[in-house]
């Protein structure tokens, strides 16, 4: 049985939903071919900027993993579990000159599959918009078929930059509306979930005219500490700085924030991100109403653009419309959301009978160790 995995999305048609995320697996002209000859549906390219970029004098990114026979968390251990990602690295560090003749080139050879520019400037100056205006037409005139704008990066010093956007309702709402008064293609704005409620920025940008939100960039966070070297686990010269969490670790987390921006905009188009590797994770943002996905960590350990990531997300995704054919399913649309308002107030969930109620602790362990394990660790010697 054949199935038909494409979507369209803000107008953008997609071979299949999924979509390598503004990082490094999309920093190259040769990873991003790669990528599409992987059968990716489309790239966000690594974020392309007007400022000189210079990253820190070590690692940029590191994989925590757990060890379960030692029991180790660690960016040290060589275990298979991975736990999450960790980085501190800028955007991209070729300037848009470089970028340009890149994107005509890998849409000359791939017109079919969609790539989104992802920009970034600064908000405080005339300069400052004038460089989001720049890079949004020179990209669209390279042939994006869309654009991304980084409202987001959590390691930006600049206050009006990166995450310092996208915390703040008017700015991001303003920027949206100065890249849309020169945008011809679709205009998604990445947000952070580094703000006390994502609904807000989320209203701001669509009511700046932004086609869809794209959540979550990284979480922000430290590496952690080395018990024995007392360093942390990555740092320069033993200094280190607010970087971002990514991967499986944030996968609950972006789901939260997907989930409150679907409930409150159901008739908005959203890009989920956010500790995906394989199909049914990507299904949790799918069934809470997003309609494209985007893999960053999981391709990044996965031969730099994950080929086999998006080989089992496309077996998934096959298999899944199989085994759901005869509820009438045929594309995306068809199951996108349905689990959006099982979300719902604590108060509305169902509660016991009377009679059922013990008034506290259940007997049974609900979950927790059983209760020999906790005595044995809490017991004393003397
Ligand atoms: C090393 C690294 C560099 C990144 N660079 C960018 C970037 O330039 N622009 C951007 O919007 N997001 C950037 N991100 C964030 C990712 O696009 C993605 O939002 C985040 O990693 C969460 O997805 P994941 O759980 O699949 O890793 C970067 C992430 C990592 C790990």
């Amino acid at each position: 049985m054949s199935v038909d995995l494409s979507t369209t999305f803000t107008g953008i048609r997609f071979q299949n939903p999924f979509l390598l995320a503004s990082a490094p697996p999309t920093e190259s002209e040769s990873n991003i071919l790669r990528a599409f000859d992987s059968g990716w549906g489309g790239v966000v390219t690594k974020t392309i900027g007007m400022h000189p970029v210079i990253n820190v004098a070590g690692p940029k990114t590191k994989f925590s993993r757990y060890d379960p026979a030692s029991g180790l968390f660690s960016m040290r251990t060589k275990s298979t579990i991975v736990h999450s990602s960790w980085n501190w690295e800028l955007i991209s560090d070729k300037p848009l000159d470089d970028w340009l003749p890149r994107i005509r080139r890998i849409k000359a050879a791939h017109p079919d599959r969609a790539l989104i520019a992802s920009i970034m400037a600064g908000s405080g100056s005339d300069k400052e918009l004038e460089h989001w205006r720049t890079m949004a037409t020179a990209c669209q005139e390279a042939g994006a078929d869309g654009l991304e704008l980084n409202l987001s990066c959590p390691h930006m010093d600049r206050p009006d930059m990166g995450s310092n956007i996208g915390r703040d309702e008017a700015l991001c709402s303003f920027v949206t509306q100065v890249v849309k008064e020169v945008a011809t293609v679709p205009v998604w704005a990445k947000l952070t979930p580094a703000t006390a409620d994502i609904v807000v920025e989320a209203g701001a940008v669509f009511r700046g005219g932004a086609d869809a939100v794209t959540s979550s960039n990284t979480f922000p966070s430290l590496p952690i500490i080395d018990p024995n070297t007392l360093e942390f686990e990555i740092q320069v010269d033993g200094f280190v700085s607010s970087g971002g969490l990514g991967g499986p670790a944030i996968l609950p987390l972006s789901m939260a924030n997907m989930s409150r921006m679907t409930r409150a905009f159901p008739d908005r188009s959203f890009s989920a991100i956010g500790g995906v590797s394989d199909f049914g994770q990507a299904l949790n943002y799918l069934l809470l109403g997003a309609g494209t996905v985007q893999v960053c960590t999981a391709a990044m350990l996965d031969k730099a653009v994950g080929p086999n990531v998006i080989r089992k997300l496309l077996e998934g995704y096959t298999e899944f419309m199989e085994r759901h054919a005869d509820r009438g399913w045929k594309s995306l649309d068809d199951f996108r959301g349905l689990l959006r308002n099982r979300v719902v107030a604590q108060s509305q969930i169902r509660r016991p009978d009377d009679s059922d109620y013990q008034g506290g602790y259940d007997e049974a362990a609900e979950g927790y160790a059983a209760p020999e394990i906790t005595e044995r660790a809490g017991a004393r010697e003397d």
